[in-house]
């Protein structure tokens, strides 16, 4: 089948650690393909390395050997400062924590994203807050949300993009869907 298909092509990639001298190999040679449209979870023992290899497809890591491609694209060879670039565009993340910036409202966290592309639309933003049905809670604070609120501001952020790659750290079930 052809490369071009699958979206996400991770190859023979090994992730290791330095700890003082001490050297800790986490990931062992990782192959795996998403295509477009596929929905995939990771699933394994804690310390097994899912953050780190959710990590290194979100681009927020850098394997240790083997290669990352995006769209065919070979993520690996691109410089610090193209990668933040196409990460912008292809990866929204919710984090087990969501990483809610404190002193913003709901719409202006997910407004966040939109600024630093330098491309604000208003009613992205409000399309995005109304897909989680939180539109009447945009001008709150995180801490005047519930977890579950908070969670659906993540949410929202993550997709006001509409970035091709979702990736979702311990999510809810019955919030799935709003992710789609
Ligand atoms: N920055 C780091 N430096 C050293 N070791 C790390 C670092 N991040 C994670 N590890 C180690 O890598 C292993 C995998 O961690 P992680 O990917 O967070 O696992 P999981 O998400 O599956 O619970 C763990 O043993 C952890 O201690
Ligand atoms: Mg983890």
């Amino acid at each position: 089948m052809s490369d071009n298909l699958n979206l996400i092509q991770v190859k023979d990639v090994t992730k290791k650690y330095r700890l003082g001298s001490n050297e800790v190999e986490v990931l062992h040679g990782i192959n795996l393909e998403v295509k477009d449209g596929e929905f995939v979870s990771v699933m394994g023992q804690s310390g097994s390395g899912k953050t780190t290899l959710m990590n290194i497809i979100g681009m927020l890591d850098r394997p240790t050997d083997g290669s990352i491609l995006i769209k065919g694209i070979d993520i690996t060879k691109k410089s610090q400062k193209e990668l933040v670039e196409f990460r912008r565009r292809t990866v929204g993340f919710v984090f087990q924590q969501f990483h809610l910036i404190p002193s913003l409202t709901a719409y202006e966290n997910v407004e966040l994203p939109l600024v630093f592309a330098g491309d604000k639309d208003k009613s992205v933003v409000l399309s995005a807050l109304e897909r989680v049905g939180l539109a009447h809670r945009m001008d709150h604070k995180p801490v005047e949300l519930s977890g579950g609120e908070q969670q659906r501001v993540a949410i929202a952020r993550a997709v006001v993009m509409k970035p091709k790659i979702r990736i979702l750290f311990k999510l809810s079930e019955n919030l799935l869907l709003s992710i789609r």
